[in-house]
This record gives structure tokens, C-alpha cells and sequence, in this order.
């Protein structure tokens, strides 16, 4: 049996990750795929405990290294347990975030040095990559705005300034930069089914996914 494909969704505030994941998961179950669906902060019942420390309360509560460090006590487990044994049983995983965020946020708008979080994961997760992944842009104002609309209490990150998300933007676009042959953006300014059909025309495109 060969290793599932491993895809994630990466992108600031607002930009319809979740949809996105929903959509492209629906599709391929439909198409007769085994397709694990997860997220992160949380995709595994101890990463989901730690979800609520890091996207609720104030702001300031924790400096880009605690977080940093957190995100990855996290994101060890929910590998362990969940992402590497549905891609060794053959199964595909797509994942609503994944390290990508932890370089946009902790580093890129957060402050933190860009190799602190490379040697982090190389000790914690080395053989943690994915296969794929789609990074959804949009502009800082349209991607808050439909942040804004959605009624939930995790708005931590949401709460940075303004520059923080520019910051972050322009992280998530230098991180698809330099992997060009991982990463894709698409542009999430277009209507769902138009940004749906962009994932699926990738998909088309990629021989080791059909
Ligand atoms: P979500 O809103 O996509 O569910 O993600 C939760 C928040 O956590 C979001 O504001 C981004 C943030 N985050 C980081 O700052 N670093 C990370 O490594 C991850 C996975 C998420």
C-alpha cells in the first residue's frame, strides 16, 4: 500500500481555508478517496486541548517564542496520532493549517527568528512535510472583514494590529516563493466555487495525486 498525499490550507484571517478544506474534502470522498480531514491548532484530542490556550484570551498572553512552542507540543501529537497514521495506511490527509503558520505568524508578523522555528521542527517533526499546499490570499481589509463576520470567541490572533497582518501576508507569499514547487496561491478574493475550482484544476495538473 503506498503513503497517502499529504495537503494542507494555509492563509491569514478571512481567507475561506475552512470552506475550501470542506469543499475539497466532499469532492474526493465523493470521487471513493479515504481522506482524513483535521486541523490545526488541535486535530487530535491532546493538540485539541491545547487549541483553546492559543486562539482565545488576550492578545499578549503568550511571546512568539511560548506560542511557538506550544503550537508545536500541539502539532507533535496531532502528527503522531492522527496525520502519519492515515498517510501510512494509505489514506489522504488535508489539514485547515499546519507548520506554514507557525513561520507566517510566530515569525514572519510575530518577530520571531525564521531559523528558531526551522530547527524546531527539524528536532521535533523532520520527516513532517506536506505534498502540498494551497495558500489563500487576500487582502488584509476584505480578509479581517470576513473574520469579523463570523461570531466565535477565537479572535486572539485576529485582535493583532493591523500591520501584524500585513506582516503576515507577505509571509505566507515568501514562503510560497521559496517553495514554488510545494506551495500554489490562489487568490481568495473570488467566489467560492471559482476558488474550488482552482484547487480542483491543480489537482488535475499533479500526476502523484490521481
Ligand atoms: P484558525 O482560525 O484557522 O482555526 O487558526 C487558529 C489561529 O491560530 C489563527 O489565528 C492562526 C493561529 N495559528 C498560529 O498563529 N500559528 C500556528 O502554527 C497555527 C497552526 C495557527
Amino acid at each position: 500500500m503506498s503513503r497517502g498525499r499529504f495537503v494542507t490550507f494555509e492563509g491569514g484571517e478571512g481567507t475561506g481555508k475552512s470552506t475550501q478544506v470542506r469543499l475539497l474534502v466532499s469532492y474526493l470522498t465523493a470521487c471513493g478517496e479515504d481522506i482524513v480531514q483535521t486541523r490545526e491548532p488541535g486535530g487530535s484530542p491532546s493538540a485539541e486541548e491545547i487549541r483553546p490556550l492559543l486562539v482565545t484570551g488576550g492578545a499578549d498572553r503568550w511571546s512568539p517564542m511560548a506560542e511557538t512552542l506550544l503550537f508545536y507540543a500541539a502539532r507533535v501529537e496531532h502528527w503522531r496520532q492522527v496525520i502519519d497514521p492515515a498517510l501510512s495506511r494509505g489514506a489522504h490527509v488535508i489539514s485547515d493549517r499546519f507548520s506554514d503558520s507557525t513561520m507566517a505568524y510566530q515569525a514572519y508578523a510575530g518577530g520571531l527568528d525564521r531559523h528558531v522555528i526551522e530547527e524546531l521542527h527539524k528536532l521535533a517533526l523532520p520527516d513532517a512535510r506536506p505534498d502540498l499546499t494551497f495558500v489563500l490570499d487576500i487582502s488584509v481589509e476584505d480578509g479581517l472583514k470576513r473574520a469579523a463576520s463570523r461570531r466565535d470567541s477565537e479572535t486572539r490572533f485576529e485582535r493583532k494590529g493591523r500591520e501584524f497582518h500585513e506582516r503576515l501576508r507577505q509571509g505566507f507569499l515568501d514562503i510560497a516563493k521559496r517553495d514554488p514547487d510545494r506551495c500554489v496561491v490562489i487568490d481568495a478574493s473570488q467566489p467560492i466555487e471559482r476558488v474550488h475550482a482552482a484547487v480542483l484544476d491543480v489537482l488535475k495538473h499533479r500526476p502523484d495525486f490521481h
